[in-house]
């Protein structure tokens, strides 16, 4: 592998690790937990890991090492975030400590690996190639889904075959559903294997009481972030464009939300605020050029605009309207395949309800199409491929033209859009991650030392020095509730959203006005890996505010 400078010298860095996993552990059992929501529902679902205690590892001083070794499958799940290779490489690093003659496996491009039997071991001199890299391309990732029986079974043969006592699940929050389904099912059937999660994911959505954030997520922002400074730097000194720009987060508003707080823009849409407010589109069209006059009234025919990816959906009218789009396809796509590129608008407008149907007839050609691409494999609208950046842009541009002709708009207006996303999601993990997600991968392996399974590996007080970082575990069932997903009630992780009473947002609100109106921009410059503690181990702001 041919490697950068960066690369070379960032190989050598030594994640900075809770205090306590330098030593000897053992696990303190805390009290018994009962799951997010409907109790006795998820207590029925999972007889065997349901009500089970959080565990904090502190320091012991007995001896820890395991008398036999133990091997471990890892798997990467799901879309990639920066630091995954580091939680490999920290259970590496745990269960060789427990035992020399452990051995870790990792299931290639995800959960279809361990199903279909494609596995790599993955030795020292792997482990050392990838320490502190971006990416997942150590086995690669996928987004099979690993929710039947049938593939349970499967995946234990191999599991079996290869002596492996516990399978490791580096996802998000439908991943670690289904690990909290898999370990409960390995539980009942006595098949010796445990399960544990990690919490991964750059849109920042799997958090809870035991869980501060999921990596990857300081990172992405911080390349993001690094970005938007860059453009609103340029935007301040040709002062002649606004630039709409999308920012990646399926659902959540996380990471526009972080974004914003990083680099101060004059917009930025919280896709949760708009749903809570009831507001339509032409609600945040008028929202955004009433900006837009307001500077062009000082002079200021410039701006920056942060929107969420997943804001169509959060939309009321837009949501019911892709609900019915989602329902229609599923059930005609066959014949909508076969109507012309041209002719298939209009034929989408003759099918839908009248209220969807003039909403879609007022959508720009370009989005039209967008909502009509093919669904992905739960039969839902692919949010990163539909272009709302351009979509506001171009709406808040017919706008203001009105504006213009009734006298209450007299500036210029040119756009540039944007979309990041993919830009961030493998970038050499900051500090923040490259610490977190070693000590993840560490926490894992002690948990399975500890012979538990169904737990998710926590790493708290993170906005701490590191040392004083707490390891432990989370039983999955503690994050649970039961949602309706695809017709069905489904027991699933909650998805945690931006909290509209929470402090990040509240001191967002409390700011943007003023954010809006003067060029108070803020550039955050390049993540930085090797400086002052101040310039390089800062966790994000939104956790910062979490925590005060
Ligand atoms: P995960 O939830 O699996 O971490 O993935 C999140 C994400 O990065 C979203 O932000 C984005 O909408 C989606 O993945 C894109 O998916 P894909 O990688 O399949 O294009």
């Amino acid at each position: 592998m041919s490697k950068s400078a960066l690369q070379i010298a960032r190989a050598s860095y030594v994640p900075k690790m809770p205090h306590v996993l330098n030593g000897n552990v053992q696990p303190k059992v805390g009290a018994v937990t009962t799951s997010a929501g409907n109790q006795e529902e998820i207590k029925k679902l999972f007889p065997n890991t349901y009500g089970m205690p959080i565990i904090t590892f502190e320091q012991s001083s007995g001896e820890m090492g395991l008398e036999n070794p133990v091997n471990v499958g890892v798997i990467l799940s799901g879309g990639q975030a920066p630091g995954g290779h580091n939680v490999i490489a920290g259970i590496f690093d745990g269960i060789k400590r427990l035992n020399p003659d452990s051995r870790l496996y990792g299931f290639i491009l995800g959960p279809a690996g361990l199903i279909d039997h494609e596995y790599k071991e993955l030795t020292a001199d792997i482990i050392d190639e990838y320490r502190n890299t971006g990416g997942f391309d150590i086995i690669g990732s996928g987004r099979t889904k690993l929710e039947d029986k049938d593939q349970f079974d499967k995946g234990l043969e191999i599991l079996k075959k290869l002596h492996i006592r516990a399978l490791v699940i580096i996802g998000g929050d439908d991943s670690n559903t289904n690990a909290c389904v898999l370990a409960e099912y390995y539980q009942s059937i006595g098949a010796g294997v445990q399960v544990i999660g990690c919490p991964k994911t750059i849109d920042g959505d799997l958090k809870n009481g035991q869980i501060e954030t999921s990596f990857g997520f300081d990172t992405a922002c911080k390349v993001y972030s690094e970005v938007i400074g860059n453009i609103q730097r340029d935007c301040n000194s040709a002062r002649k464009y606004w630039h709409f720009i999308k920012l990646m987060g399926r659902s959540a508003s996380h990471i526009a939300l972080e974004c914003a707080l990083q680099t101060q823009p004059n917009i930025c849409i919280i896709s949760e605020e708009v749903e809570a407010k009831q507001q339509s589109l032409d609600d945040i069209i008028n929202d955004i050029a009433a900006v837009v006059v307001n500077r062009a009234e000082k002079g200021m025919n410039f701006g920056t605009v942060l929107i969420p990816e997943g804001l169509v959906e959060f939309i009321p009218a837009m949501k019911a309207l892709i609900a019915e789009l989602n329902d229609f396809l599923a059930h005609n796509q066959a014949e909508f395949d076969l109507v012309r590129r041209s002719g298939k608008r209009d034929y989408i407008i003759g099918k839908l309800s009248p209220e969807n149907s003039e909403i879609y007839a007022s959508l720009p050609e370009a989005v039209a199409r967008q909502l009509t691409l093919d669904r992905d494999p739960h039969g839902n609208v692919q949010v990163s491929l539909i272009e709302t950046e351009k979509l506001l842009a171009e709406m808040v541009k017919t706008r203001l033209e009105e504006w213009k002709k009734e006298g209450k708009y007299s500036g210029k207006f040119a756009t540039i859009t944007h979309f990041f996303g993919y830009e961030g999601r493998c970038a050499a993990p900051s500090n923040y991650d490259a610490d977190y997600c070693y000590s993840l991968g560490y926490t894992a392996s002690m948990l399975i030392a500890a012979g538990k399974t169904g737990y998710m590996s926590s790493v708290r007080n993170t906005t701490a020095p590191a040392s004083e970082w707490i390891a432990g575990g989370t039983p999955i069932t503690m994050m649970m509730n039961m949602e309706r997903r695809h017709g069905e009630m489904k027991p699933v992780i909650q998805k945690a959203l931006v909290k509209l009473d929470g402090k990040p947002f509240r001191y967002f609100a409390g700011q943007r006005d003023k954010w809006a109106i003067e060029t108070d921009y803020v550039y955050p410059g390049p993540i930085q890996y090797f400086g002052p503690t101040e310039v390089c181990d800062q966790p994000s702001k939104t956790l910062k505010l979490e925590q005060q």
